[in-house]
């Protein structure tokens, strides 16, 4: 009987990083059982079918050069922006995934217009999902890093595809992103902590590789586009100001790379502060409420750190229509109260100016 070989004592070792490789799946799975037992595995089904569409989304990314994805698809969404190819190739991806599964009742996409119901009975699903196909699309073509940001709520019993659609932030039961950059990386929230997860293409699987991730209580980085600062509010420039002359006793770079997803992603892992005040352009804010601040704010506060409008948790908002925007500060806990001291103060000095 022919004996098996043993392995070859000499050559590289396995090198192995962990004794267990626990994917997004698998651990999506593990929280599941843990927190959601009643959810009977169609939550896990939700997410492993988000993980799936952002990985044929980072496949078009990662060789977008190659393929005739680049450039402008030559319409304009509902906001009136310039379409990119891969916003539109991302929003199918994510419509595809999530559409074949009947746990979901109702869609909300940046691309689209309206909420997509694909014609079944409300009744039928449990969930409604927000996502940002692709965040940063002023970047696909210049190479810098772009991303997918998603929400997820259940749909209240009997209700309505509008009251669904409009519900604040803190109804969140899961949020994530997936950051296209050096590495892919998918980073989730259930509301039991914050996990990270790197796409390893040798297995085409997201591996766990940031369990907990904590936002730190204070950084070293502001972030905001600079070149807007004179529509600013003045409470913007005032902390600004503030942080660029020791007001929080430290010294403080800009870093500002115009995706969303990736200036965050860097305030989680570093800390520090990110803005998106109210301009001339934008007198709300840039920022959507339902698909880039509740899912990020949600994240941020799981981490430790926080998510304002300035008057209030982003999270406390109360919506009332789906592409509303929102000012937008989040980041460690030292930077944002911080920010809201400075509004507090602000706004008692403008009420007792004008009462005067
Ligand atoms: P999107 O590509 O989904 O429209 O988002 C773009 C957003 C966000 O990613 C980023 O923070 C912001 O636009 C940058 O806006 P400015 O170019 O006005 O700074
Ligand atoms: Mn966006
Ligand atoms: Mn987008």
């Amino acid at each position: 009987m022919a004996t098996i070989p043993h392995p070859p004592s000499t050559g590289p070792a396995l090198q192995t990083r962990r004794p267990l490789i626990v994917t997004a799946e698998q651990h999506i799975l593990q929280q599941q059982q843990k927190h959601f037992p009643e959810a009977g595995g169609t939550f896990s089904e939700l997410l492993a079918s988000i993980a799936l569409a952002t990985k044929m989304i980072q496949a078009k990314v990662r060789s977008a050069g190659l393929l005739d994805i680049l450039g402008s698809a030559g319409e304009r969404n509902v906001q009136g922006e310039v379409q990119q190819k891969l916003d539109v190739y991302a929003n199918q991806a994510l419509l595809e995934c999530l559409g074949q599964r009947d746990t979901v009742a109702v869609l909300v996409s940046e691309e689209n217009e309206e909420p997509v119901t694909f014609g079944r009975a409300p009744e039928t699903g449990k969930y409604v999902i927000f996502f940002d196909p692709l965040d940063g699309s002023s970047n696909i073509d210049v190479n810098v890093s772009v991303g997918t940001i998603f929400s997820v709520f259940r749909r209240p019993p009997g209700s309505e595809v509008n009251s669904a659609v409009l519900q604040p932030g803190s109804k969140q039961v899961a949020a994530g992103y997936v950051v296209y950059g050096s590495s892919t990386m998918l980073v989730y929230t259930t509301g039991q902590g914050v996990f990270g997860f790197t796409l390893d293409p040798g297995i085409g699987a997201y591996v766990l590789s940031h369990e907990n991730l904590r936002m730190p209580d204070h950084g070293s980085t502001y972030s905001v586009n600079e070149a807007q600062s004179d529509s600013f509010p003045d409470v913007y420039q005032n902390f600004l100001t503030g942080l660029r002359t020791g007001a929080l006793r430290r010294e403080y770079s800009s870093r500002y790379v115009g995706s969303l997803v990736a200036d965050f992603h860097r305030t989680l892992l570093k800390g520090g502060v990110f803005l998106y005040p109210p301009t001339k352009g934008y007198p709300s804010g840039k920022l959507r409420l339902l698909y880039e601040a509740n899912p990020l704010a949600f994240i941020a506060e799981q981490a430790g750190g926080s998510a304002t409008d300035g008057e209030r948790r982003i999270v406390e908002i109360q919506p009332h229509e789906i592409h509303q925007r929102t000012p937008l500060v989040f980041g460690s806990s030292a930077e944002v109260e911080e920010f809201q001291r400075c509004y507090k103060h602000d706004s008692k000095t403008a009420r007792t100016s004008t009462s005067a």
